[in-house]
């Protein structure tokens, strides 16, 4: 299928932008839209498609997965563990491969990769199965692919899948995948959380009620995002490092934030959860790095503020991706990219946008070839 950039750009600008339309068509396919009917009849609200047994007595998940998908993970092991309730680890593949967690009972093994052909998420997946074959049932393998591509090896390999309906995606740097792949593990978490019953169904209802609301708090905000972070490309073209700060659902988009903008622009740029900036990295800063914020309102706020507050007094620029306005919000930062205030819980969804608008805005303007950035291809397939 020949795919065209339709008046963007850059592919990758298209593709950000066409982000709303993924969040509406995994919306549509991952959650009955009539909740009411779907828990009077003792339905979960999400239908993945997956068999129960892949559930039953789960007391473990392991993630598998590398770059921009290892992120989603990331988001994914928050929703799991703080939403469901269940004990999650993330692993690059390329390390698991050569030091695989100890064999635990009742686990599931998802591998997520977009391509659904990096060689070390297959190689990773493929060696779980094989140490779990022969073992009693408790142990025996339960894999899940999460990909973009159902047709893809991936797809031959395990026997289930969760397709995250972005669409074909030709820029190299990941945006609307990487958006579709949080679009699964928030469906994957809470139909956990529906059949463990680990949130009351309002709180469950308060969740499905605000992810429908994305599509359009990410559109309201794209056109005065693009324009600022386009003003900012202006400031940053030459800048040359960068320090991206989130804390708890928000640390996983910082280091989104950071990669996103090291494979376009080759700026080298950080990602850290912001409580650890003084052991370590609070000695880079000074008035040549800026420092990105990821401020959402809810259980860590107060400590993001508190953290970026550290990083100003060493004259760092800070820019604050927040919608507070006001208060010490509008004190500390130089710079607000405002974003739609919703739940903190869902706010990986919007905080994401405009870091990698920030990051398409500075490599365009350094003249670098965004889509085909050097050194990177869209699928590793070999080692
Ligand atoms: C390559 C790409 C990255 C991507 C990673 C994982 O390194 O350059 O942007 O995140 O592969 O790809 P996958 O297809 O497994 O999600």
């Amino acid at each position: 299928m020949m795919v065209e950039k339709q008046g963007f750009k850059h592919f990758m600008l298209k593709e950000i932008y066409e982000q709303p339309g993924v969040v509406r068509a995994c919306l549509e396919a991952y959650f009955n839209t009539d909740w009411n009917a779907a828990s009077a009849n003792n339905n979960s609200p999400i239908n993945l498609g997956l068999p129960a047994e892949l559930y039953a007595d789960l007391e473990q998940i392991q993630i598998v997965a590398c770059g921009t998908s290892w992120h989603a993970a990331l988001v994914g092991k928050y929703l799991l563990e703080q939403v469901a309730q269940i004990p999650t680890q993330v692993q690059y593949a390329s390390e698991f491969r050569y030091a695989p967690s100890p064999l635990t009972p009742n686990t599931l093994t998802i591998g997520v990769t977009q391509s659904g052909e990096t060689a070390d998420t297959l190689a990773a997946l493929a060696m779980e199965k094989e140490r779990r074959q022969g073992k009693e049932p408790k142990y025996h393998a339960r894999l899940l692919g999460i990909t973009n591509r159902p047709e893809s090896t991936l797809g031959h390999m395990v026997p289930h899948i969760i397709n995250t309906l972005a669409g074909i995606e030709i820029g190299v740097a990941a945006t609307k995948t990487f958006i579709a792949q949080l679009m699964s593990f928030y469906a994957l978490a809470l139909d956990l959380a529906y059949r463990r019953q680990t949130v009351s169904s309002d709180t469950l209802e308060d969740i499905l009620k605000g992810l429908q609301h994305i599509p359009k708090e990410i559109e309201a905000t794209l056109e005065s995002q693009e324009h600022l972070t386009e003003q900012l490309a202006h400031d940053f073209a030459e800048t040359t490092d960068f320090i991206f700060v989130g804390r708890g659902i928000n640390f996983p988009i910082a280091l989104e934030g950071a990669l996103k903008l090291k494979e376009i622009s080759y700026i080298h740029a950080e990602g850290y959860p912001a409580g650890e900036m003084k052991h370590g990295p609070i000695a880079l800063l000074d008035a040549k790095v800026p420092v990105v914020a990821i401020a959402m309102p809810g259980s860590v706020y107060e400590k993001v503020i508190s953290n970026a507050q550290e990083a100003k007094a060493r004259d760092s620029r800070l820019i604050g991706v927040t919608p507070v306005k006001d208060g010490e919000a509008a004190e500390i930062f130089k710079d607000l990219i405002p974003v739609s205030a919703v739940d903190e819980l869902l706010s990986p969804i919007v905080t994401v946008i405009p870091l990698q608008l920030l990051a398409y805005h500075i490599a365009a303007r350094r003249g670098l070839d965004v889509d085909q950035p050097r050194n990177l291809a869209k699928s590793v397939t070999v080692e």
